[in-house]
């Protein structure tokens, strides 16, 4: 009798030991969980969350009372500007805006001119907004001959090196007109001049 009481007291004891030390464990998981979800939300900006949002959309027109409305409460025009704000505040890797000014009233296109200028991720922006452009952009894509042409630079820069470019462009084919009067001159057949001078001609027609 005396052993078994104190091999169940032995027995109890080691239990108490066991349920302590999982205790203890579990205590340990729970808190590395909550460190995680606590790196998580301080990684995603949680408690700035509310403030940014509220920065984007003062920044696009929306006043202190519009700012809590419903969406459905606001015209087309202005759930355009809610699409946008949602768009920043994503911060997206690739964000593609498509005539991002079309909407906007002065100052939020200057607003939106700012932000963007600091925008640290990639953009792709359509836009016939030509300060916008040039504020905004440091690459341009010209969509011409059914190929796409990439320029560095603002689109001021890429005015310039385009006009430069057809410059070239012409002086080239004024030299092929040239050549193929004086291969004219010398008898040749025209089917033969033409040949040399029709990629060129071909050239300044898309251009
Ligand atoms: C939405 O508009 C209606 C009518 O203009 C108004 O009565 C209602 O209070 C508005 N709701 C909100 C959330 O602003
Ligand atoms: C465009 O870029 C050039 C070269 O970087 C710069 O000198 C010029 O001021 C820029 N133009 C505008 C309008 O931003």
């Amino acid at each position: 009798m005396h052993c078994i009481s104190r091999l169940s007291g032995r027995y109890g004891q080691l239990l108490l030991i066991t349920e302590f030390l999982s205790l203890i464990s579990l205590f340990c998981v729970i808190r590395n969980v909550i460190h995680i979800v606590y790196e998580e939300l301080k990684a995603i900006g949680a408690d700035s969350a509310e403030p940014r949002a509220r920065r984007i959309l003062a920044g696009l027109g929306f006043t202190r009372s519009m700012q809590d409305r419903a969406t459905h409460n606001f015209s087309g025009g202005w759930r355009m500007r809610v699409s946008l704000a949602r768009a920043l505040f994503l911060e997206p890797t690739l964000l593609l805006l498509d005539e991002p000014t079309n909407h906007l009233d002065l100052n939020a296109v200057i607003w939106l001119d700012n932000y963007l200028q600091g925008w640290k991720k990639t953009l792709l922006v359509v836009s016939h907004d030509q300060s916008f452009l040039d504020n905004v952009c440091n690459e341009i894509i010209h969509l011409d001959q059914q190929k796409l042409w990439y320029y560095k630079g603002n689109y001021s820069m890429f005015k310039k090196m385009y006009v430069q470019k057809r410059k070239e462009l012409c002086k080239e084919y004024e030299k092929q007109e040239k050549r193929l009067k004086e291969m004219k001159a010398q008898g040749q057949s025209r089917k033969q001049a033409v040949s040399t001078t029709s990629f060129l001609i071909c050239l300044l027609i898309y251009v």
